[in-house]
């Protein structure tokens, strides 16, 4: 369950308690608000689950077909970035040989209270370390992927150390609030990445746009005209204003993926404060 079903369950309660306040005060139009706000709530519910986990391409096959499609030599260093349960990180490892993935997210509670401008809408329920760790013993990759406690604006790696990243729906969350959510926080992780990035290396985007019939159903009438600005072209420009040059772009179903390429001779971007040292492929799971 993640936090827009929350929302549903309690415009659901809000609906109820207008029925039955009406049914008990014999106010018809609280019964009325209250039968219409139920059945809303019924038809977005629905709606949710048609458009983020029917109608689109299911994830875990195309988290594969992305992965395929890098056409890995196997002995890449990759960080998945906001890896939740692991879905790309594992995806992503299955094609490794020699090669590493570091997954870093913030499971931990106290370390999502100390942050400043932590989405708490990205926080899918149930999403835990020990479940991700679980998820990749279960696909027999955990030997493969170090999990990280680690804020996605404060990544703590050497310059040059990752031939690929993956940024799967986190950078929406990177925000510092308001109507347009602040673009500097999503720019300034790409920054961050694009330095940690070998040159050449890759950085790849799975991102929602805001239009078209799947993300009405999905994401409540309001956000959705709230939100017509987030399109593929504003991801692009995300990851090309970090310096990336774009190498793929699909659009399908209200989502986007991009390539980007970190291009050698690129002059850089500037220095970004604290780097961890190169033991933190050595460590296999926190
Ligand atoms: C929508 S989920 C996507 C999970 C996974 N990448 C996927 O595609 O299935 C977003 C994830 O980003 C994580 N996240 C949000 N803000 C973060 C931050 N500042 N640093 C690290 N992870 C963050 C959340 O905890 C959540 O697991």
């Amino acid at each position: 369950m993640n936090a827009f079903l929350g929302g549903f369950l309690l415009i659901e309660f809000c609906g109820v308690v207008g029925v039955i306040t009406g049914h008990y005060c014999g106010n018809r139009i609280a019964l009325g608000i209250g039968l219409i706000v139920i059945v809303y709530g019924i038809l977005q519910t629905i709606g949710h689950f048609l458009g983020v986990y029917v109608i689109p391409e299911n994830r875990v096959a195309k988290a594969a077909r992305i992965a395929d499609l890098l056409d890995l030599s196997g002995n890449e260093r990759i960080l998945d970035v906001g890896t939740g349960r692991g879905l790309h990180a594992i995806e992503f490892a299955k094609r490794l040989t020699t090669g590493k993935v570091v997954a870093i997210d913030i499971w931990h509670e106290h370390l999502r209270s100390t942050l400043k401008h932590y989405d708490f809408t990205s926080h899918t329920l149930g999403h835990s370390l020990q479940r991700t760790l679980e998820n990749a013993e279960i696909e027999q990759v955990a030997h493969k992927v170090s999990f990280r406690n680690m804020d996605a604006n404060d990544l703590q790696f050497d310059e040059n150390f990752f031939d690929v990243a993956i940024c799967g729906y986190i950078l929406q969350h990177l925000h510092a609030g308001g109507r347009r959510r602040g673009d500097e926080q999503k720019l300034c992780c790409m920054k961050k990445i694009y330095k940690i990035l070998k040159p050449e290396g890759r950085v790849v985007i799975f991102e929602a746009v805001h239009k078209g019939f799947t993300n009405f159903l999905a994401f409540t009438p309001f956000v959705y005209l709230f939100s017509r600005w987030l399109t593929e072209d504003y991801w692009r420009q995300i990851l090309q204003n970090a310096g990336f040059k774009i190498e793929y772009t699909e659009v399908s179903q209200g989502n986007v993926v991009l390539v980007g390429r970190k291009q050698k001779g690129h002059r850089g971007i500037p220095n970004f404060g604290r780097l961890l040292s190169w033991d933190v492929l050595l460590v296999p799971s926190i």
